[in-house]
């Protein structure tokens, strides 16, 4: 059977906790999407592993898939890969042939982009990993595939197409001259960026690490085996729906489908297999979000948070929550922006997704507060809806109409982890009810930590 973990609102809902807790019982886990653009940390045995690319599963002995929707840096693996080894790991990582290839090109092209956007609003605040500009070249169908790292000439070939592209493209459209952003980008050699030999050779030699280490496969055929064994399947979502391609909103979005969809797709498997399987929808009990775009149940302004300039009751509750859920950049260290609930973005994501289940993370941030509101639906234009519109103008325009629960108070969240379901505070228990029955589906766990052992397990997917 599969198990299908999916964001339901921005990314970094805590998708690495449930992977993690309800990955135990699966053989493979598999990311269909996305790049070296997440970031995840897995606690072992108390040592931290930090993993932007390697599926977490990997941390504990599974197999690690990712598949033909992802676009793979084969630099951030192998690093990956090295750092796991000399910690005492073996992973066991296999990489579709399907799968594009992150060059460093991708990289500078995504870092000038942002750049140029930088003092407009259309500015994405993208993590800068090249991942827009490795799918923009999948679908221009000039894209390198995993699989032609393997072929020396079809590499050389496809290298000699795009290289002059690219280059002409920084030089001509975006009239910068390469020397200038020599030392913008971290880890980037910018004049090799462009050059056929340069990369020929340093793509070459991934190519002949992943087949020496027998690496590669066709993921689709590789999981239909699995599951025909009788082995379980994880699907791990990276991102989240709202910043997905199709369903988020664009053009505030990644370039990949974190939705259920994207499993199929971005796997090689059938949408009959992953429907039969359980789709979890991550769901953070309060919204943050890197990056641009609306918020309609924003709470307080993140630049006058970045000045120390903010003030008021809104402001404070922010930084609240800022504070207690830890919300800052890993890399940056910058805060993110945060917010209540938002019930539209999340009917959005049920229907979008199809969640049989969810997990409801860091109910224990909220708790202390007097009273914790929720989105409940907007007002746009004089109408109330219930769902997001599907223009981001529009979007931009809605007015939360906001429901108000009384506030839990903070208790000893391991104990409760340990006692159960039985054991969570009645008005948190209130909340969730209230979001379980708005989106009409159970919640089968609820995180209370950051830990591992700090969630409240009520349903197993892979026992259903
Ligand atoms: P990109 O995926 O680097 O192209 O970035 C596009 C948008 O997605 C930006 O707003 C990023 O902040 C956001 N994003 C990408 N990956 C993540 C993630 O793992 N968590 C949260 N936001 C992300």
């Amino acid at each position: 059977m599969t198990v299908t973990i999916v964001g339901s609102q921005l990314g970094d809902e805590g998708k690495g906790g449930v992977v993690d807790l309800y990955g135990d019982a699966a053989d493979v886990i598999a990311r269909y999407q996305g790049g070296d653009n997440a970031g995840h940390t897995v606690v072992e045995d108390g040592t931290k592993y930090k993993l932007s690319l390697v599926p977490s599963g990997a941390v504990r002995g599974k197999v690690g898939v990712l598949g033909n929707g992802c676009v793979v840096n084969p630099k951030t693996l192998f690093d990956e890969i090295d750092t796991l080894r000399e910690q005492g790991l073996d992973p066991d990582v296999r990489v579709a042939r399907r799968a594009h290839t992150i060059l460093p090109y991708h990289r500078v092209l995504d870092n000038i982009e942002e750049d140029v956007k930088s003092d407009t609003d259309i500015k994405v605040g993208t993590t800068g990993r090249g991942i827009g500009p490795t799918y923009e070249d999948k679908a221009g169908r000039r894209g390198i595939r995993i699989g032609d790292l393997l072929d020396p000439d079809v590499l050389r070939k496809r290298l000699e197409y795009v290289v002059p592209q690219k280059r002409a493209l920084i030089e001509d459209v975006y009239n910068v001259s390469l020397a200038d952003v020599d030392d913008v980008i971290e880890g980037v050699d910018v004049q090799n960026a462009f050059d056929v030999s340069a990369l020929y050779e340093q793509y070459r030699r991934f190519g002949e690490r992943l087949d020496e280490e027998n690496m590669t496969v066709a993921a689709g055929e590789f999981l239909a085996e699995t599951i025909e064994d009788g082995g379980e399947v994880m699907f791990e979502g990276a991102q989240g729906t709202s910043i997905d391609i199709d369903h988020g909103n664009y053009p505030y979005v990644t370039s990949s489908n974190p939705t259920a969809g994207g499993a199929a797709v971005g796997t090689g498997l059938g949408p009959t297999t992953v429907g039969q399987g359980e789709v979890i929808g991550i769901v953070k009990a309060y919204l943050s979000r890197v990056g641009s775009g609306p918020l309609p149940t924003e709470l307080g302004d993140v630049d006058e948070q970045i000045e120390g300039t903010g003030e008021g009751e809104e402001y404070e509750l922010a930084t609240y929550i800022r504070e207690e859920g830890g919300e800052f950049g890993t890399v940056t260290g910058r805060p993110r922006r945060v917010g209540w609930l938002d019930m539209p973005m999340l009917r959005h994501a049920a229907r979008a997704n199809g969640f049989t289940g969810l997990a409801v993370n860091h109910i224990d941030v909220l708790a202390g507060l007097d009273e914790v509101k929720v989105g409940h639906t907007y007002t746009v234009d004089g109408e109330e809806i219930d769902t997001i519109p599907a223009t981001t103008e529009r979007w931009e325009r809605c007015e939360p109409n906001l429901k108000t629960f009384e506030g839990w108070e903070d208790v000893d969240w391991g104990d409760v982890a340990r006692e159960g379901y039985e054991a969570v505070p009645e008005n948190a228990k209130t909340y969730l009810e209230y979001l379980s029955e708005e989106l009409d589906t159970p919640v089968y766990a609820i995180g209370v930590g950051p830990g591992r052992d700090e969630t409240v397990v009520r349903e197993n997917p892979f026992e259903n």
